[in-house]
């Protein structure tokens, strides 16, 4: 039977005598890769395969960065090593488990193992059946998912991601994190001016949270002076939860609020990955999307907000510094999150008067990347917003980077701008009849 026969006999299925068969997918192996999981919370999982392409791209999913927390161990023998591992030892939050064998041997197979887990385990079985009653019949053992092989590491990671991040009740902020190629070249002021042009156009809740502690803008930028923020939140990570987010959070207009840097060098600040990670994850669990504006800095935590970010925005003078640092973070990239899409380029600053420049078509070419948004220097409109504490738009809403902005917004956002498009003149004419 081919997958769509399957899935349509599989649909007509469940509208029929299934009626709990919302509580275990069924994956056809051909859909396309979707990379679009969430992370996963602090579990262990042991995957027990049978084939080296199954086993393959669980250890690509092992490597990603929504697993990052997760424990994953990957064995070969299948249920067999399984069912001799599990005699013996505890079970972990999830097995996956790949199966050659035919319905009835599997669901034996299935039986021997159960006796060795845990209440709490959830199954995700990789099989290499189309068999819709196989399907019920993990089901009525109390599978979470079953896949058929060929399977990639975008649909394990998708289908673990599934069991364990609820949307109705986990929502998932996305972080878009903000670098700059070199200290200076305005990354800051792309990341403001970006997250706020996203919360007015989706009209979406976004917080920018300020990791440059002692010398961060954001409160000059959105024009607050606020007496608390991020700092207070990393010193005790521990403490953070929603209400006191609520407290440190500064709102500077209907979707936008700022986690905003202490900015005072009496104090040193020694960020650690696993607190900065932690106040990220608070407030990723309460806003839709979180703009992190990173100094230009290498330490071991801006090295893990910058891998484990959804999205990655680099913004670069053109000039050859920039660029053999630009190289250096894309590079890294490219090597670590190999299931992500490619991270943004902001050519900032372009056109400076008497600057030599490197040309936009050389500085993508070196990178192999197209720039997301090439901005130009105009520092009447930046120098004044900068000093107003506004947004480009408001300084100067003709100005000719709030198109770009727009844009890199959307794009970071996955929404493509509508353009409201005026009736042609047949049109016109058909609307006078
Ligand atoms: N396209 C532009 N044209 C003119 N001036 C700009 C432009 N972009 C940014 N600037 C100005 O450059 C200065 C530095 O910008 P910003 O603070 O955003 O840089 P940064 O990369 O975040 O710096 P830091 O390394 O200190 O974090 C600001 O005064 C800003 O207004
Ligand atoms: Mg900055």
């Amino acid at each position: 039977m081919s997958n769509t026969a399957l899935s349509s006999t599989l649909a007509s299925a469940l509208a029929g005598d299934i009626e709990d068969a919302a509580d275990m997918a069924f994956t056809d192996a051909t859909s396309p890769v979707q990379a679009n999981a969430r992370p996963v919370p602090r579990i262990s999982i042991q995957a027990f395969c049978e084939t080296a392409d199954v086993a393959g791209a669980a250890q690509v999913a092992a490597d990603d960065r929504r697993l990052a927390k997760a424990h994953v161990a990957i064995n070969m023998g299948g249920c067999d090593a399984a069912g001799h591992h599990f005699a013996s030892n505890p079970t972990p939050n999830l097995i996956i488990l790949e199966s050659l064998a035919k319905r009835a041997e599997l669901l034996a197979e299935l039986d021997r193992l159960a006796e060795h887990c845990d209440a709490g385990t959830k199954v995700i079985i990789v099989g290499h059946l189309n068999d819709v009653t196989l399907y019920r019949d993990l089901l009525k053992r109390g599978v979470s998912e079953y896949l058929v092989a060929p399977v990639t590491a975008g649909q394990l990671m998708e289908s673990i991601s599934n069991l364990y991040n609820n949307p109705e009740t986990d929502p998932v902020g996305h972080v878009h994190a903000y670098i700059g190629a070199k200290g200076g070249c305005g990354s800051s002021t792309i990341c403001h001016n970006a997250a706020w042009m996203m919360s007015e156009a989706l009209k979406s809740n976004v917080v920018v949270a300020d990791m440059d502690l002692a010398f961060g803008t954001t409160g000059l930028d959105f024009n607050q002076d606020p007496m608390q923020g991020i700092g207070d939140a990393l010193a005790t990570p521990e403490r953070l939860d929603e209400v006191l987010l609520d407290r440190l959070l500064t709102k500077c207009s209907e979707h936008l609020s700022i986690f905003a840097a202490p900015v005072t060098l009496e104090r040193s600040y020694d960020i650690t990955p696993e607190s900065c990670e932690s106040v990220l994850d608070v407030v990723r669990q309460n806003v839709p999307f979180v703009a992190i504006d990173l100094p230009h800095t290498w330490m071991a935590w801006t090295k893990t907000v910058l891998l484990r970010a959804d999205e990655v925005i680099i913004t670069a003078a053109p000039d050859l510094a920039n660029l053999r640092n630009a190289k250096n973070i894309v590079d890294l990239l490219r090597q670590t999150r190999r299931n992500d899409s490619l991270p943004h380029l902001v050519l900032n600053t372009v056109g400076m008067p008497k600057r030599p420049e490197i040309a936009v078509k050389e500085f993508e070419a070196a990178l192999d990347l197209k720039a997301a948004a090439v901005i130009e220097f105009d520092i009447e409109t930046f120098g004044q917003a900068a000093n107003n504490g506004q947004m480009i738009v408001e300084t100067n809403a003709k100005a000719k980077s709030v198109p770009a902005l727009r844009q890199l917004a959307l794009a970071l956002a996955h929404r493509e701008e509508r353009i409201e498009k005026k009736p042609g003149l047949l049109e016109r004419l058909k609307l006078k009849r």
